[in-house]
């Protein structure tokens, strides 16, 4: 018999497909309808969190996120100039912390790669929520450059940052960023951001049946009591390139269920609503919840969507905003940035698209049954920011 598994199709598109068309009754001066202040989606969801991409390109080649044979030396990066500048950011950030966002996360490809990042914190910690409330001012990255800029961060106002990090074990952590990038010199950078004051630190593992489940265990003894939260990651059927299939997620479910053998945990409530991660603490010796010992969380996208309190949305590193980790188009706020486009225009066009809000991608997914594939248009995590 011929071997059962479907063959991993490349799909030729290009990863940046065309815009959607911005709702003209936003900025249109004979049409102009307000859309200010909080608002909800069609679903009933509160605009909360911003994440913003700042770079496309990155240092390691994760085969789930930037296959080497994709993202290769002839891969088109975006241009410098079509980049949005630090202050085209922060003048948008400002449009949708009027809405409602209270939490910016900064992320990329790797957000280290841009140059003078810390210039773009700086803006950013300036701004104040309606309630004269600073932001919630985080980070991702892939800890490579952490240790040479952990205190630049923190200083111009970063407050905690999250890295990713796949196994503990140096083969199997070079072999899945594929640049052959040692795991210590990201533990340096992690003990750099502690020593700087970037915490409370989450550290994301994704985590691939077949590849790095045996590190879910050390990494779980690594963590546990170090005061840093550990999350556990479905592998997610994200972007078009990495070839993903259903056999290779391990459910939380078993993750939790292997923690357990040795490790004895007690779920716990929910932090902030439209939280990613399930959170569970570590208990003592009482079968009690441990804060010495602290949490893990694990972030079950594909068995157990969270799309019901999605209270996110994603602004792409040339300045299109995204409704979905998902989506395959974005609205072009850059077009209206470079235009002659008012703060309040910018504020009502991201009003009524957030208005008009339907997506919820993993849940359709997870309806679907587990051996659907994703759709042949999908937009790279790399370009929209994890
Ligand atoms: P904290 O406030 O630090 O808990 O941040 P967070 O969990 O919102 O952000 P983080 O970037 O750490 O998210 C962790 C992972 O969850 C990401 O890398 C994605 O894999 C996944 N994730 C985050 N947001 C979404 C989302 O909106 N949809 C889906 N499907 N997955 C998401
Ligand atoms: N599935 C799950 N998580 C992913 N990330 C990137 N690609 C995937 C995927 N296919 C995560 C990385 C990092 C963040 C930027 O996104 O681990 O934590
Ligand atoms: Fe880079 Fe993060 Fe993607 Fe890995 S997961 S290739 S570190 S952006
Ligand atoms: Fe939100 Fe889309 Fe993720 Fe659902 S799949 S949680 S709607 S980003």
């Amino acid at each position: 018999m011929s071997d059962p598994q479907p063959q991993r199709v490349i799909p030729l598109h290009d990863h940046r497909p065309l815009a959607l068309a911005l709702p003209k009754s936003a900025f249109q001066a004979d049409q102009r309808l307000t859309a200010q202040g909080l608002l909800a989606d069609l679903r009933g969801r509160a605009l909360h969190d911003l994440r913003i991409s700042v770079t496309d390109r990155c240092n390691f080649r994760c085969n789930y996120c930037m296959p080497k044979e994709i993202f290769d030396g002839n891969y088109a990066y975006l241009p410098h100039s079509a980049l949005l500048s630090f202050e085209e950011i922060t003048r948008l950030t400002r449009q949708f912390v009027a809405h409602g966002v209270q939490k910016i996360r900064l992320t990329g490809g790797e957000p280290l790669l841009r140059k003078h990042l810390e210039r773009l914190v700086a803006q950013l910690a300036t701004l104040r929520t309606p309630e004269g409330q600073p932001l919630d001012l985080t980070l991702t990255t892939n800890g490579a450059l952490l240790a040479r800029k952990a205190q630049a961060l923190k200083d111009a106002g970063l407050q905690r940052v999250t890295v990713s990090l796949d196994a503990l074990d140096d083969a199997v952590f070079r072999s899945m960023n594929d640049v052959d990038f040692p795991v210590a010199d990201v533990l340096a950078g992690i003990d750099a951001a502690r020593a700087a004051g970037l915490g409370p630190i989450k550290i994301n593992m994704v985590v691939k049946r077949g590849t790095n489940e045996q590190q879910i265990l050390p990494m779980a003894r690594h963590f546990r009591g170090s005061g840093m939260v550990l999350r556990f990651i479905e592998y997610m059927d994200v972007g078009a390139t990495n070839g993903w299939r259903m056999n290779q997620v391990l459910p939380s479910a078993e993750v939790i269920r292997l923690l357990q053998t040795e490790l004895p945990l007690v779920p716990l409530a929910p932090s902030q609503p439209g939280e990613t991660a399930q959170r569970w603490g570590y208990a003592g010796a009482d079968g009690r919840f441990d804060p010495a010992l602290g949490e893990v969380g694990v972030i079950s996208s594909v068995t157990q969507a969270f799309c019901g309190s999605c209270n996110r949305a994603r602004l792409s590193t040339e300045g299109q905003l995204y409704l979905c980790l998902f989506a395959d188009k974005g609205y072009d706020l850059r077009s209206l940035l470079r235009g002659d486009a008012s703060d309040a225009d910018l504020s009502n066009t991201i009003g009524h698209i957030w208005q008009g809000r339907r997506d919820n991608y993993s849940e359709q997914r997870q309806a679907l049954g587990p051996d659907t594939g994703p759709p042949v248009k999908r937009i790279e995590m790399s370009y929209i920011g994890g």
